[in-house]
């Protein structure tokens, strides 16, 4: 999926303060790339991915997703779009307690108007992908943290959305999980040609990456794009 942004400004008004958490961006993503998104907290990173997500519209500018423009898109259109097409991944893994990993990466398929038979057999397969074969039927308080990001790892590629929009998916992991947690990303991003953008703070994260883009106080500093 490429992605084509003009312009693009996000403010948010707090009683009377007005917070422009993103000011003037333009960049282009070439299909298939892998991006690291750095920068201080604060920076506006995580606000950049709403918007590309269409979580959040943008206060102006114009947001074209595989040409299309999107921040013309109605509220259901939007969302739509986004179950379908883009894949998900926060720090927190965000996983429906109540529910098995295998029923909680089943959802969005099912909300997507898969049988239950197609979306469980998919589920069971993006876990054993994700090596939790033998966990599938754990509630999420039962796996341990990296097993957690994993399941939503394996939930955010069920739809085998075009566009992943990680951020900081390993900042809640220690050092080793967070290697084996990046390098199945970067595997499967690569096996299902998705276009990646990862928020990180994380040095040796944004080093995998060639393509990258550091942002400080709403605007991108650095760019490497290819
Ligand atoms: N919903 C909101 N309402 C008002 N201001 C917001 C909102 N979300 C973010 N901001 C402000 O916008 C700016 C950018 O926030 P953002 O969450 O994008 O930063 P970030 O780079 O992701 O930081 P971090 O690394 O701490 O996660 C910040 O100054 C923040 O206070
Ligand atoms: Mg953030």
């Amino acid at each position: 999926m490429s992605l084509v942004l003009k312009n693009i400004c996000k403010d948010y008004l707090v009683v009377t303060q007005r917070v422009q958490a993103l000011k003037d961006i333009t960049i282009t993503i070439a299909r298939g790339s892998l991006v690291a998104v750095t920068g201080k907290s604060g920076a506006g990173k995580s606000t950049l991915l709403h918007v590309i997500g269409t979580l959040e519209r943008p206060t102006s500018g114009s947001l074209c997703i595989d040409g299309r423009d999107v921040s013309l898109a109605s509220d259901a259109a939007a969302s739509e779009f986004r179950n379908t097409a883009i894949g998900f991944i926060f720090q927190a893994s965000n996983l429906l307690p109540e529910f098995s990993a295998l029923e909680n990466v089943m959802m969005p398929a099912l909300i997507g108007g898969c049988s239950y038979r197609q979306a469980r057999a998919r589920a069971a397969q993006l876990l054993e992908r994700t090596a939790l074969g033998a966990r599938l039927h754990h509630r999420p308080a039962e796996l341990s943290g990296g097993e957690q990001q994993r399941t939503a790892i394996a939930r955010a590629l069920c739809m085998n959305p075009a566009l992943i929009l990680a951020d900081e998916p390993t900042g809640n992991l220690d050092k080793k999980t967070g290697i084996k947690v990046r390098e199945l990303l970067l595997e499967l991003c690569a096996a299902f040609k998705a276009t990646m953008l990862l928020v990180t703070h994380d040095q040796d994260l944004a080093s995998c990456f060639k393509q990258r883009l550091c942002m400080e106080d709403g605007r991108i500093i650095e760019q490497q794009l290819c």
